[in-house]
């Protein structure tokens, strides 16, 4: 990939000196355009993006446009598909498009084809999800499974678990699914109440089987299931790994038959398309798991084909871009007018913060300009009822994307259009706002004294102008949510390729786990701890004499 500093091209120049121009233009006057909308949306199969409320005009669009062609957007993402080493700092291709590349043309990593590994571990999930769906796959006193557990953290649990809460209504009824994740022993106590040793089965998640939280409760869930259980041998009949490191599984005591492989070019936060996605297609039945991948390989396409004007991901990076490096806004939320979309903007949290939260660039250098903004979020209505306020009157720019389906799977008597009318509202609520000649007006209706009316009035003003996408699909069904989903994650990748960062590594996650082993053996004895800062100390210490 090619190391251009962002700020040094014509259009990041160009884009400041815009931003400064047209500082007192208002998203509600560029609708004086009367094809604003149909200039400013999208459709692609069944997912429908407005992007017209957004401070943007069509010079802004052409230069950010402009940004992307000067940094080489297009030869980057021929690059990544292509299988090329751009996790430059781990020397490894990033290729999660190739475990859903259902057109199956060959994917090369040094000079190896890698579909016909995907395609047979596909294969092996497809069995193992067929038995354990059909009640064939029995447990040791040979009952069907009915509970299933996902061990794991980071990218081998927020994939799985955002997707089966996203496709509940697709659940298999005889069966439950639960994650642990936390090393926090309540997470493994309380999901070991709910479940029979008889009849679950646990996936231990994780693509190096060394990661303290996932080995902690792996073992934990081990100990239990062989104090009922009694015998070594059901081991095999009760726990299935997907991971990339073969040897670690076999110290476990897993069987090698039930390990999952997948491998280094699959990112932690891009798994839930490789064999981390196991418990997805044992809750959803592999046919449904086969639709997500479908979903997401039409959005590759569509990523690697379309010209950038009409590109969706694209388009959301740049938007996002200007808003970030432009505009000044600090963070990004996610609403999703979909109760079982609840997890939705915390797996993105990790996909989008893990992957720009970088402030090295490509070339080694500290950057001189923004990279990844925070991302968070609920589902709509309950965000309204918290933390709206602060995108409507707060005093930070909040850029929002909202998410619905026209069609609900849970069409009970007029909750949908209730829901609906909010995801409305709210868009059109952020753009206009309300002015203070508005909001008197209405004082005085409603009789209020000339005084009241001055006191009260500028904390009913709404100054509007606060940019939002809408993202209406029609159903959140395993095709469309496939797509959603990587059309954030290219999103993702197009920034990082602007900002210049590397996104697929996660340097920054490290020191806080290594001094976190160092603290463990100093919290086993009773010694008086002193090798740390003196607040470190202390807490350590205060924690030891609390204990006591
Ligand atoms: O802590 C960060 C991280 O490395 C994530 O990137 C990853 O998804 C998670 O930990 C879990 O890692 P593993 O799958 O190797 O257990």
């Amino acid at each position: 990939m090619k190391n251009i500093n962002p700020t040094t091209t014509e259009a990041w120049k160009k884009l400041q000196s815009l931003a400064e121009q047209k500082k007192t233009t208002t998203i509600q006057s560029l609708f004086a355009n009367p094809s604003r909308y149909k200039d400013y949306s999208i459709q692609f199969e069944d997912i429908l993006l407005d992007f017209s409320k957004n401070r943007l005009d069509d010079e802004v669009f052409k230069t950010l446009m402009d940004l992307a062609k000067e940094t080489e957007l297009k030869s980057a993402i021929e690059a990544m598909f292509s299988g090329e080493a751009i996790n430059q700092t781990e020397n490894r291709a990033v290729l999660h498009t190739a475990l859903r590349n259902r057109s199956n043309t060959p994917v090369k990593v040094d000079g190896k084809d890698v579909m016909p590994d995907v395609n047979a571990v596909l294969e092996q999930m497809k069995k193992f999800a067929d038995q354990v769906s059909s009640g064939k796959w029995k447990g040791y006193t040979d009952k069907p499974i009915k509970s299933l557990v996902n061990i794991g953290i980071g990218g081998s649990d927020l994939g799985p678990v955002m997707v089966t809460e996203a496709l509940k209504p697709y659940q298999n009824e005889n069966l439950d699914i639960h994650f642990v994740s936390n090393v926090d022993g309540t997470h493994i106590a309380e999901t070991l109440k709910k479940v029979d040793p008889e009849t679950t089965l646990f996936f231990i998640a994780s693509k190096t089987f060394t990661t303290q939280e996932t080995m902690t409760n792996a073992h934990s869930a081990r100990k239990w299931f062989l104090e009922n259980a009694k015998d070594e041998e059901a081991i095999a009949k009760h726990f299935v790994a997907l991971s990339t490191n073969g040897e670690a599984v076999k110290e476990f005591g897993i069987d090698p038959n039930n390990m999952f492989a997948f491998w280094d070019w699959v990112g932690g936060r891009y798994s839930l398309w490789s064999a981390i996605g196991l418990p997805i297609a044992c809750a959803i039945g592999f046919d449904n798991f086969e639709k997500l991948l479908e979903g997401a390989h039409a959005m590759d396409k569509h990523f690697r084909e379309s010209d950038f004007g009409e590109n969706i991901p694209v388009i959301l990076a740049l938007i996002g871009l200007w808003n970030t490096n432009f505009l000044g806004a600090a963070s990004e939320a996610i609403l999703p007018y979909d109760q079982y979309m609840h997890r939705f903007a915390a797996y993105f949290q990790q996909g989008n913060m893990e992957s720009n939260g970088k402030y090295v660039t490509r070339n080694n250098q500290k950057v001189d300009y923004t990279t990844g903004p925070i991302i968070w979020g609920e589902p709509g209505t309950n965000g309204q009822h918290a933390f709206y306020q602060l995108i409507h009157q707060g005093t930070q720019l909040i850029p929002c994307d909202f998410i619905a389906p026209a069609i609900s799977h849970n069409p009970v008597g007029d909750h949908h259009v209730k829901l609906l009318s909010n995801f409305f509202a709210q868009t059109e609520a952020l753009m206009n706002g309300k002015s203070l000649e508005e909001v008197k007006a209405e004082l005085e209706k409603a009789g209020k004294s000339k005084e009241e009316i001055e006191k009260l009035a500028p904390h009913k003003v709404f100054e509007g102008n606060r940019p939002t996408n809408s993202i209406l699909v029609k159903k959140i069904d395993p095709f469309t949510l496939g797509a959603l989903v990587a059309m954030y994650e290219h999103k993702i990748f197009a920034q990082g390729v602007i900002w210049n960062i590397f996104s697929f590594d996660q340097w920054g996650v490290e020191l806080g786990k290594i001094l976190a082993k160092k603290i463990l053996p100093e919290l086993e004895n009773d010694d008086t701890i002193n090798s740390h800062d003196s607040s470190t100390n202390g807490l350590i210490n205060a924690f030891k004499e609390m204990r006591k």
